[in-house]
């Protein structure tokens, strides 16, 4: 039977600086070590803006912190003429394993579109960045469409051109829970996750189906982080306000079923 090593990542969007985020990096790395608080075989990541990214990678790397770490986006290109974009090979370089892709923000402050999420998601694979693929609907979508629709079609379109055994993370983030304090329950996560897994089935592959790690986001906190992990197509969590709150992040990490 396939296990999926539940995964907690926090977002910390336009938010720390690159000396705060060391503050932060230091404390986070001691309460995580913080063996009378253990927690069982969670993956953290954390997600910083890329000026913090080159301090993150010296503590990790000089106190083997077990800490994984990635960028908020990344360019569809590699290198050349594309002023104030980031190439997923700059990132490689600096150890990131992960990348957020598709960000609801980025959806609709910088209008991207599932063609140029995709092609982003092909440069972090070709980079070997794993891509954490954002996908969700809004109020308005939900209404119209009901559950499942819009975050299965940005699914689908963002696969396009991706590999059948493709390593890759998708987060389940309706625009609805962002941000507002109302979370979704978590039966309706389970439904739009299992709907999200069976189109990987589909476009992909079963067994990259089964692998692959489906996060929720939107609105997680401690205290309601425990319901979202008893789902079973719900392997873990891409916190964004909680995850810049220090002893929340910690407690959201320590979660127990
Ligand atoms: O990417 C995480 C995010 O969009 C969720 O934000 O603040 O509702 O946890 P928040």
């Amino acid at each position: 039977i396939m296990t999926r090593t539940p995964l907690i990542a926090g977002n910390w969007k336009m938010n720390l600086d690159h000396l705060q985020s060391i503050a932060f990096v230091q404390k986070l790395a001691w309460s995580l070590k913080d063996a009378s608080h253990s927690f069982d075989d969670v993956e953290v990541a954390i997600f910083p803006p890329f000026t913090d990214l080159r301090s993150v990678q010296t503590l990790v790397s000089a106190d083997k912190l077990e800490l994984a770490y990635g960028a908020q986006d990344v360019s569809a290109h590699d290198s050349g003429a594309y002023t104030g974009e980031i190439s997923g090979q700059f990132l490689a370089k600096l150890e990131c394993a992960y990348v957020i892709i598709g960000h609801s923000e980025r959806r609709t402050l910088h209008n991207e579109t599932d063609e140029e999420i995709g092609a982003k998601v092909a440069a972090a694979l070709k980079h070997g960045l794993v891509p954490v693929l954002c996908v969700g609907e809004t109020a308005e979508d939900l209404e119209k469409f009901g559950p499942s629709a819009v975050p299965v079609a940005q699914l689908k379109a963002a696969l396009a051109g991706v590999a059948s055994d493709a390593n890759l993370v998708v987060a389940y983030e309706p625009v609805w829970a962002i941000g507002s304090g109302q979370a979704a329950t978590p039966e309706q996560a389970e439904q739009v996750c299992a709907a999200l897994r069976a189109e990987l089935a589909t476009t992909l592959s079963s067994e990259t189906a089964a692998a692959t790690r489906i996060l929720y986001g939107g609105s997680v906190k401690s205290g309601n982080i425990a319901g979202f992990m008893r789902e079973p197509n719900v392997d873990g969590a891409l916190v964004g306000g909680a995850s810049l709150d220090l002893d929340e992040f910690s407690a959201i990490v320590r979660y127990k079923k």
